[in-house]
């Protein structure tokens, strides 16, 4: 039998923008790379051996607060008749919510490389034949306009697993947490996993393990951008760097240049002086009360807390009490 699953909607993510972006990024006094541009094939490989590593304690924290508060989840998100899933990367904890969610009739999956969510899609279809599995290629730090009608009674749920949420500014993450508002709509919710604050080494082990894979996974976006640009980064004149910034409550993930360089992209030539950095990614980190006031500034309450117990991490669910401050997410014609 085959299990063919064709997208509900592709919002085709720009790919020629991609130099655009990185001469941009490269351009600024401090020097950024946008961290969606970690996530060529060999970028996602080494993201899952990050998520194994013993210092990486979010995966691993965030599946067994999932796992050993299942009845409670389940209860808190009440009748949900349509899951939405934001970077539908992770199948392990989609899996175990859709073994348990029953009453969902339709799973929206939501990430940005198309071959990667039309597979998955396709994974989850066999496992689960019940559900209508409806793909959305989008870059969803967009705007996306979705056209999901829940049956009376029931509720629109996404999940947002991983504290992807961290890797937003401070800005966009309320910005972004107003379009799930809008989606779900008064009386839907958000389940979503946040990282907490905690010991600093707890936290500068976790982005630079002494396997030096979070290394390889920082550098490799340099060797992204060879391929896609005709670069010519050599990705051992870049040191990893983790760094704690206090003030801002993150982990700055740098690339720091070893020596006076100059790199060509194409016809752009790009200087480094020797210890300049390319910031390449926020990851922040929240209190259960930053979050709250995050939250509440999207339009959410939060309803439910999970976490473990050492307090590295938590699973919340959000309920919208008003639709996102940004306004109604806008239907298609
Ligand atoms: C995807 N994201 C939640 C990860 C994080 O922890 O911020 C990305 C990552 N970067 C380095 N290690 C993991």
């Amino acid at each position: 039998m085959s299990f063919t699953v064709s997208l509900y909607l592709d919002l085709a993510p720009k790919t020629d923008s991609f130099s655009e972006e990185v001469i941009e990024g490269l351009s600024r006094s401090q020097k950024t790379l946008p961290s969606k541009f970690f996530y060529d094939g060999r970028g996602s490989q080494l993201f899952d051996q990050i998520c194994e590593l013993e210092e990486y304690y979010p995966t691993r924290t965030e599946l067994r607060i999932l796992s050993e508060h299942m009845p409670e989840i389940l209860e808190a998100l009440g009748q949900s008749a349509i899951l939405i899933e934001y970077g539908s990367g992770t199948s392990t904890k989609t899996r175990l919510l859709l073994d348990n969610l029953t009453d969902a009739d339709s799973y929206v999956p939501i990430d940005i490389s198309r071959e990667h969510l039309i597979a998955a899609s396709e994974h989850i279809q066999k496992s689960y034949p019940h559900l209508t599995v409806l793909p959305v290629c989008a870059d969803y730090s967009q705007r996306i306009p979705l056209n999901l009608n829940p049956t009376p009674g029931s509720r629109i749920t996404v999940f947002f697993p991983g504290s992807t949420i961290g890797n937003f500014r401070t800005d966009k993450a309320v910005e972004f947490l107003s379009r799930l508002c809008s989606i779900v709509g008064p009386g839907g919710g958000v389940l979503i996993g946040v990282d907490l604050v905690k010991d600093v080494d707890i936290l500068k082990a976790a982005y630079d393990d002494a396997l030096g894979v979070t290394a390889l996974f920082n550098q490799n976006i340099l060797m992204h951008i060879n391929a896609r640009m005709a670069g010519c980064f050599d990705p051992d004149m870049f040191a990893h760097r983790a760094i704690w910034n206090e003030e801002e409550q993150r982990i700055e993930m740098h690339l720091e240049s070893r020596d006076r360089q100059t790199v060509e992209l194409g016809d752009t030539v790009i200087s480094f002086n020797k210890g300049e950095t390319i910031l390449t990614e926020y990851s922040h980190k929240y209190t259960l009360e930053s979050f709250a006031s995050l939250a509440d500034q999207a339009g959410f309450t939060v309803d439910h807390v999970w976490t473990d117990p050492d307090r590295l991490f938590s699973v919340q669910y959000l309920t919208a009490v008003t639709p996102g401050r940004n306004g109604r997410e806008q239907q298609p014609s």
